[in-house]
């Protein structure tokens, strides 16, 4: 018997609600897709909160509740597009919005908003969210939580496969083929450094088509400046956010090399991204010369995909769609299936990942009766 789930979330990136309906029989498949351009000011009230400021609760309190209620109706304008109907379908898997992520505070802790009591009233279907804190509570990161989708739906017998999500944060799985074993860890920024310096520059939300890029040259100082961020050269389990690679840590070290141009910059940072990427994938023995798969926003930008051709001549690189699933949604479908095994209380973290002391159920469910 097939069931129907949704997943649904907003990344880093703060760009959009993704909402994707999947059908599990029990192999997923994407149904209808759904994403609603983040309100304005809400994104702004979102980045305000995703940096340590005065007010924090009050301003937490009320975009907790108006994500959740922007979540509701991405799921509905979701289902309109279908002829499904809220009894159609099982569970939503909520992600929410992450605000802050510090895997490495004493406690470390991690916190996503979008109210799921909001969304299971105003959608009428049961909810499960909250699905990071078990996996901190028992030593994990809580981070990332996809590489076990990724397992399940991305694995060869035959070839070794790396999968890189390149949202805010890039965050890669690292899939040999001919053995059960992954590895999986956020490599750094993705698109924050990107979209967050073509913004103070130009006004403009991201770098459409690496535009800005295109135009500049990689400063080789500040290059090797910035990859010299311990991040970059510490082992697994390793997640992090926009909290760390901020403009902040970005000004740092352009104030300590002497700067550049707009599009130098953002050419060098294009350049960063690739490079952290591919030097994870380098240092992975257990995968050679693997299959390259790439999902998420920066899929989209030309000048990374270049950049990482580049830095990855001798394997292939394609994005996911050539194993089935659209980039932009991969994300959304993981959710939905952590939805559904939290559902049949399966686990939905891989310790070896995220540094937890064992597989467990992620999430709570919140019901809408
Ligand atoms: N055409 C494009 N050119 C350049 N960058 C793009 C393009 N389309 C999407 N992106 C990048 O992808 C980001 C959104 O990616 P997404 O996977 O949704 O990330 P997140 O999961 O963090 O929300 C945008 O902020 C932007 O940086
Ligand atoms: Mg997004």
């Amino acid at each position: 018997m097939s069931e129907l789930y949704i997943g649904t979330l907003s990344g880093t990136s703060v760009d959009g609600i993704d909402a994707a309906l999947v059908r599990f029989s029990p192999q997923p498949e994407l149904i209808a897709t759904h994403c609603a351009p983040f309100p304005p000011a809400l994104r702004e009230t979102v980045l305000s909160l995703c940096r340590p400021g005065e007010n924090e609760i009050d301003r937490l309190g009320q975009a907790d509740v108006l994500i959740g209620q922007a979540m509701a109706q991405a799921v509905q304008a979701l289902l309109a597009k279908t002829t499904f109907t809220a009894g159609d379908i099982r569970a939503i898997g909520s992600h929410g919005q992450t605000i802050r992520h510090r895997p490495k505070h004493t406690p470390a802790f991690t916190l996503q908003i979008g109210d799921p009591n909001v969304i299971a009233s105003l959608t009428g279907i049961p909810v499960v969210a909250d699905f990071r804190r078990k996996d901190l509570a028992l030593g994990g990161q809580g981070a990332p939580l996809v590489p076990a989708f990724h397992d399940a739906v991305f694995r060869s017998a035959q070839s070794d496969r790396v999968i890189v999500n390149i949202g805010g944060i890039a965050n890669l799985t690292a899939l040999p083929g001919g053995s059960s074993t992954l590895l999986g860890f956020d490599t750094g920024p993705g698109n924050t450094l990107l979209d967050g310096w073509c913004r103070q520059t130009t006004g403009e939300t991201m770098d459409r088509d690496g535009q800005l890029a295109a135009q500049g040259t990689v400063r080789p100082a500040l290059l090797k400046a910035l990859l010299q961020d311990p991040y970059f050269h510490a082992l697994p389990p390793k997640s992090t956010g926009p909290e760390y690679f901020s403009l902040a840590w970005l000004q740092a070290h352009l104030d300590a090399t002497g700067g550049g141009s707009a599009e130098d910059i953002q050419a060098t940072l294009v350049t960063l991204t690739a490079r952290t990427i591919a030097d994870a994938i380098k240092k992975i023995t257990a995968v050679r010369r693997p299959e390259i798969f790439i999902c998420g926003g920066g899929a989209h930008n030309p000048q990374l995909r270049a950049a990482l051709a580049a830095e990855l001549a001798d394997c292939t690189i394609q994005k996911t769609d050539a194993l089935g699933i659209a980039a932009d949604w991969v994300e959304a479908m993981a959710f939905a299936w952590l939805a559904r095994q939290r559902w049949q209380a399966q686990p939905g973290n891989c310790p070896v990942v995220t540094g937890a002391a064992r597989a467990a159920v992620l999430g709570g469910l919140w019901l809408p009766n």
